[in-house]
């Protein structure tokens, strides 16, 4: 039988068509497949925070297939509004609780049976820990016990168990390399750990810890704890400490949102002491970028340190701040220099932090993405065009911290 060539191109075009549904079928089967073998459910604390937030909004968009819970108790410094763009994300869950809640947690592990934890939940702000050092005790270190024997309690049920490693062997179901989809503990601290600097050396993963703030000493308690629960019980951990981070949905307590606050609302610029102290600042995009990294390379029991090669002393980046905010603001040069203040030095103030990332780089390849000057200019740009949040953020409560901090230096 003659076909005639119009009827068999037809015909042949919906043979491609049906081949072609086929192929998407089974694309889309193997995608699905793909996503239901990687699924992960992630627990990541503290994600209403600065960093929290901005590592939250990484996660969600870059792993479509990660169920990423975030949980907080939504303190002065934890806001839902610095998560409004990923809010609806159908992977992405708020849950509302207090890592101190031992009870709470354990039930909250129970009900989603969590394949990795990333910690951040933490008071933060050593002005805060000096005037009520309680708090970050409970914090910092109650609540990452809770965390620690509720990760214990659900992964030991796991196959293989847990069991404490062998000296010098990793835990039995030790990830390295990407993609392995075991547990993981991560526990997100801070450079301070490792006390204060003169003017010459860096903190390197094996500097011992001497932490001088109330801040610092319950984070340090809080790795060791980490370390700790590693070594007796093979519990599968990593952790990273950080230096100072800078960028946007920072709590305007910390020098750099504080002063731009300031700035633009004409109040004085309190530097403690002389402003000699040094801080070696990253932008918080590149932290949540190493935190992704370190999170899915990373060797179980290794820390990282995570830093910008980046050393200001505070004086020096104030008159930074300064000048940019006059030219963003279209004030004259120099107006804004005349609301630094010196005020009396901080208790214990740390003279100098300086991070030696160099593991991070040659192990698993992170380095910084931006150059400070633009992410100084950024930042400022980003707090002046958010005025809203900055005002919500520092209305009631704020007030009252702002004057009890400052009134009587
Ligand atoms: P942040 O203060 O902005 O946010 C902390 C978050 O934890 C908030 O959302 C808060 O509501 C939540 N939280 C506090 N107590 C809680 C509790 N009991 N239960 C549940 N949630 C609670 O802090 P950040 O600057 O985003 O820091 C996040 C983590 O990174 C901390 O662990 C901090 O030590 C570490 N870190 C911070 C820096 C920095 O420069 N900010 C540098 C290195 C490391
Ligand atoms: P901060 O942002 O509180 O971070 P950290 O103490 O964790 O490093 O402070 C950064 C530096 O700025 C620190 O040396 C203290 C100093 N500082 C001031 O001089 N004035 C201020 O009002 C604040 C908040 C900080």
């Amino acid at each position: 039988m003659k076909v005639s060539s119009s009827k068999f191109n037809e015909a042949f075009a919906e043979l491609n068509c049906i081949e072609n549904n086929t192929k998407m079928t089974s694309k889309f089967l193997n995608f699905q497949l793909y996503n239901f073998m990687n699924s992960k459910t992630i627990l990541i604390t503290g994600g209403a925070g600065f960093i929290g937030s901005h590592l939250v909004r990484l996660m969600v968009n870059k792993y479509p297939n990660y169920n990423i819970i975030n949980l907080d108790k939504l303190t002065y410094a934890g806001n839902l509004a610095n998560l409004t763009d990923i809010e609806n994300a159908p992977n992405y869950e708020f849950v509302k609780g207090d890592i101190v809640d031992a009870e709470f947690i354990h039930d909250l592990f129970d009900k989603y049976q969590f394949d990795s934890v990333i910690h951040l939940a933490a008071e933060s702000h050593v002005d805060r820990s000096i005037a009520n050092p309680m708090e970050f005790i409970m914090t910092n270190i109650v609540g990452t016990a809770n965390l620690l024997n509720a990760a214990r309690s659900i992964w030991k049920t796991l196959n293989p168990p847990l069991t404490p490693p062998k000296e010098g062997e990793l835990p039995p179901f030790g990830r390295v390399g990407v993609g392995q989809t075991s547990n993981l503990f991560y526990h997100v601290s801070t450079d301070e750990v490792y006390g204060s600097l003169g003017n010459k050396g860096m903190f390197e993963e094996t500097t011992p810890y001497d932490p001088r703030s109330p801040y610092s000493a319950s984070k340090a308690s809080s790795d060791h704890l980490v370390r700790a629960y590693y070594h007796t019980f093979g519990l599968p951990v990593v952790i990273s400490n950080c230096s100072n981070n800078y960028g946007s949905h920072q709590f305007p307590e910390k020098l750099i949102p504080l002063f731009i606050h300031n700035i633009k609302n004409n109040k004085s610029l309190p530097v403690y002491g002389k402003g000699e102290n040094i801080r070696d600042w990253l932008w918080v995009e590149d932290h949540a970028r190493a935190i992704d990294v370190i999170f899915h390379q990373a060797k179980v029991g290794e820390t990282y340190n995570i830093g910008g090669h980046n050393e200001w002393k505070n004086i020096d980046l104030i008159k930074v701040i300064c000048k940019v905010m006059d030219k963003q603001l279209g004030r004259p040069e120099g107006e804004s220099e005349k609301l630094i203040t010196y005020v009396t030095d901080r208790a214990g103030h740390d003279l100098r932090y300086a991070i030696d990332s160099t593991k991070l780089k040659n192990e698993l390849g992170w380095t910084p993405s931006l150059q400070f000057e633009e992410g100084i200019e950024k930042t400022i740009a980003w707090y002046l065009n958010n005025e809203e949040w900055l005002n919500n953020v520092t209305s009631g409560a704020y007030q009252n911290y702002y004057e009890k901090q400052y009134a009587s230096r």
